[in-house]
């Protein structure tokens, strides 16, 4: 294992880039910039069992009641399991997450936790985290980080992965890179629906690439609503936009309901009445986005509201910068107004099928993070277990790389 490629600059691609080994060589390429991709945006943070009263088991329990016990325990197990070290790692490299009086770390609650568990830096959890990873991979002399560089497609030698062609989107040169492995890290797939909490990058390419390789996919009906991004203009018209129009509504964090804002409909009424859910508006993100589509059908509206009129002002301003700063520029104060919501699409369940090392059932090819498939999530994610999960497969992809560079073996995955 001399040359790896990772084809993606998020969470999820960093994290394999700054566990190979320096004799490895890396090439890291972006289509986009750096952060382009949806790591940035991440709002609300990073699950990990680390409260007083929490549990691995508490947070795999959770997490199988989110995705309908349809997911695969062996990887909840191990991703849940592994969340503490990530966790220290990232806080020895400089990692920042909110932390309390007496110093302890700040834990937020979201949508389908049975307890706060969400590690967050503010509401900016997502771009904190890039900036760090992105800074320690840099220190790297190994690792060359090519920006503005897609790949259209994989080099194939019988029926191994051996390398890339990527076509710099400035110059529009093509060039071949020949490699011992492919990480696809590549995200999700939002920007190909209409309504989505996605960047225009998120266009599933990586998992193109995997599928002409003969890569299996599972799962790709498993596609995540996020029941709470803005409706911009907070009257009516995002729904009606013709389709295939990729209309970017941001994300109001699901950690807002969490510190105590309510989801009601235009007439103040609850949209998750507790007869409905015993965790009401923080119920999983499944729940609560059905209830938002009946609630706007029953009412004829194109939004729900989020209503944080009745937390603390200074509460609001200190620990929602992102979510204050973004309902301002589109003319609401969320100090006295409600913020009109309606469910985007935002997370892609599914994706590459792979191993608890990456690796998928063609030689030479992994993939890690959203556009990959390893169970986690089952049908529903659970809130703040992508970064998470980007981190942990990340961690354990590189690992695994490092040592058939040592080793000089080769592993493909048996399906
Ligand atoms: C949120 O902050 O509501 C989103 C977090 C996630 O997607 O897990």
């Amino acid at each position: 294992m001399n040359r790896v490629i990772i084809i993606g600059t998020g969470v999820a691609g960093l994290s394999v880039a700054r566990t190979l080994t320096p004799y490895v060589d890396v090439l890291m390429f972006s289509k986009g910039a750096v952060d382009d991709g949806a790591t940035p945006l991440a709002q609300g943070g990073i699950a990990v069992p680390i409260g007083p009263t929490d549990s691995v088991h508490s947070h795999v329990h959770d997490t199988l009641r989110a995705g309908h016990f349809t997911n695969n325990v062996w990887t909840v197990a191990a991703v849940i399991g592994d969340a503490k070290n990530r966790l220290n790692d990232l806080l020895s490299i400089g990692f920042h997450p909110d932390r309390n009086a007496d110093g302890s770390i700040n834990l937020a609650l979201e949508g389908g936790h049975s307890l706060p568990r969400v590690v967050h830096a503010r509401d900016h959890s997502g771009r904190h985290l890039h900036d760090v990873l992105l800074a320690d991979v840099r220190k790297h002399d190994s690792v060359d980080i090519m920006p503005y560089s897609s790949v259209e497609s994989l080099i194939q030698n019988d029926s191994a992965v051996s390398g890339a062609i990527a076509r710099s989107t400035l110059t529009h040169e093509v060039r071949y890179y020949t490699a011992d492995a492919v990480v696809i890290a590549s995200g999700g797939i939002g920007a190909q629906f209409p309504l989505t909490t996605n960047p225009e990058s998120a266009t599933g390419d990586g998992i193109q690439l995997a599928l002409e390789v003969g890569a299996r996919v599972s799962n790709v009906d498993k596609v995540q609503w996020h029941p709470t991004a803005l409706v911009p203009d907070g009257s009516s018209d995002v729904h009606d936009r013709p389709p295939h129009t990729h209309v970017m509504m941001p994300l109001i964090t699901e950690a807002l309901r969490g510190a105590g804002a309510k989801l009601v409909d235009v007439n103040g009424n609850d949209v998750v009445p507790l007869s409905r859910h015993p965790q009401g508006c923080l119920a999983p993100r499944d729940v609560v986005t059905a209830a938002c589509w009946e609630s706007m059908k029953n009412t004829n509206k194109s939004c729900v509201y989020l209503d944080a009129t009745g937390l603390n002002k200074s509460e609001l301003l200190t620990k929602f910068p992102g979510v204050v700063h973004t309902c301002m520029v589109n003319g609401i104060d969320p100090t006295v107004q409600r913020i009109p919501v309606a469910p985007a699409v935002h997370y892609l369940c599914g994706g590459i099928t792979t191993n608890l090392n990456g690796a998928t059932n063609v030689e030479g090819l992994y993939a890690v993070g959203e556009c990959a498939d390893t169970g986690l999530h089952g049908s529903n994610r659970l809130a703040s277990n992508s970064l998470l999960e980007g981190l942990v497969m990340g961690h354990r992809c590189g690992l695994f790389l490092n040592s058939l560079h040592r080793n000089h073996k080769k592993e493909y995955m048996v399906i």
